[in-house]
């Protein structure tokens, strides 16, 4: 039944028709639990909220299916206007974003000029850019438009998913580039021909890339909500020795808040992704699928208190 619903939910996120319609009718049905609010002014607040609490953040205006290129323009400008919300505002946070938002699928000179005008101004700012990672289909390029960056700009990130077969080779071609990489499980539907379809094999994996990067001396942010991955990377640390200010953890905002918490009392940074944006749908009906009992909160919202 859980692997049902997950291939449910993952179907609705990829549904261009409910994306539309989830825009137009704004923030409800309980999405607000794991999102921010529609303006960047709500960001703002919440990421005051955080780091009041001792937590780092990453703010991703959400958007997704980008069909024209003023469309991804605006986009990027939307990311241009947070970094300088962050800066003006003296927040801790950086930004993550992603390239189909900033024209990846339309065209390439289109996503690079979108990059580099950000870059510009993150550096300008001194705010962190983390590319995400999304379906198979595209992490050839992201990762080719990442490398290409990276050659020019300090402040740009990108992340690695443990389900992907490819992973461990990435992660060490990347090894040339120095890079700063959030580490996570992976959210989409993907096919056994590239990802691994049991769940012990992903995690595995998880734990797997993590050690690499971390023995490769390279910044690493483990994301994850899962307290087996937690506890291995704190064991792998203490053993060999590692500095806090060489990694961090990475949860997403309103999951396993508890845990979060716990995690900056025990001296950890500790980082939260706040999504914003009235383009949520897509990211919702993840989360959603990512933990079909989430369901409940979400009726809840529907139905009252
Ligand atoms: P897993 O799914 O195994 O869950 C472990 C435990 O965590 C569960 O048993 C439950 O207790 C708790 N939990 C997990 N999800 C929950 C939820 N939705 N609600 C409540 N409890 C939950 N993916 C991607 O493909 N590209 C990307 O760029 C990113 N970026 C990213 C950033 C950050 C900061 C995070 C934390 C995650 C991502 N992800 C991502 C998503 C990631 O790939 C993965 O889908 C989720 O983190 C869920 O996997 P976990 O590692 O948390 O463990």
């Amino acid at each position: 039944m859980e692997k049902i619903l997950k291939n449910f939910f993952l179907f609705l996120s990829k549904n261009r028709f409910f994306t539309k319609l989830a825009k137009r009718y704004g923030l409800r049905f309980g999405a607000g639990r794991f999102v921010a609010g529609e303006t960047i002014e709500a960001a703002v607040q919440t990421i005051k909220e955080l780091n009041d609490k001792g937590m780092s953040v990453t703010i991703d205006h959400l958007g997704e299916f980008i069909d024209s290129r003023s469309e991804a323009v605006a986009a990027a400008e939307e990311c241009m206007e947070a970094i300088r919300a962050i800066a003006d505002n003296k927040l801790d946070s950086q930004l993550s974003l992603k390239l189909t938002s900033m024209g990846m699928d339309i065209a390439d000179d289109l996503v690079m000029d979108n990059m580099r005008r950000i870059l510009d101004v993150a550096e300008e700012k001194d705010v962190f850019v983390t590319i995400d990672m999304e379906d198979f289909e595209r992490c050839e390029k992201t990762l080719e438009i990442f490398k290409k960056l990276r050659e020019d700009y300090d402040h740009i990130g990108t992340v690695l998913q443990s389900y992907l077969y490819r992973t461990e080779e990435d992660i060490k071609a990347l090894n040339a580039y120095s890079p700063n990489l959030r580490l996570v499980k992976g959210a989409y539907k993907e096919s056994a021909k590239v990802a691994f379809p049991e769940k012990k094999d992903v995690d595995e994996n998880l734990k797997n890339i993590i050690r690499i990067h971390f023995m490769n001396g390279n910044y690493t942010a483990v994301a994850s909500h899962d307290d087996a991955i937690i506890d291995y990377t704190k064991q792998l640390v203490a053993e060999k020795k590692i500095p806090n200010d060489r990694f961090e953890f990475q949860m997403l905002y309103g999951i396993r808040v508890d845990r979060q918490e716990e995690l900056v009392k025990e001296g950890y940074k500790v980082r939260v992704y706040v999504p914003y944006g009235n383009d949520w749908y897509g990211y919702f009906m993840r989360r959603l699928a990512e933990r079909p009992a989430n369901v409940a909160f979400v009726l809840k919202g529907v139905f009252g208190k």
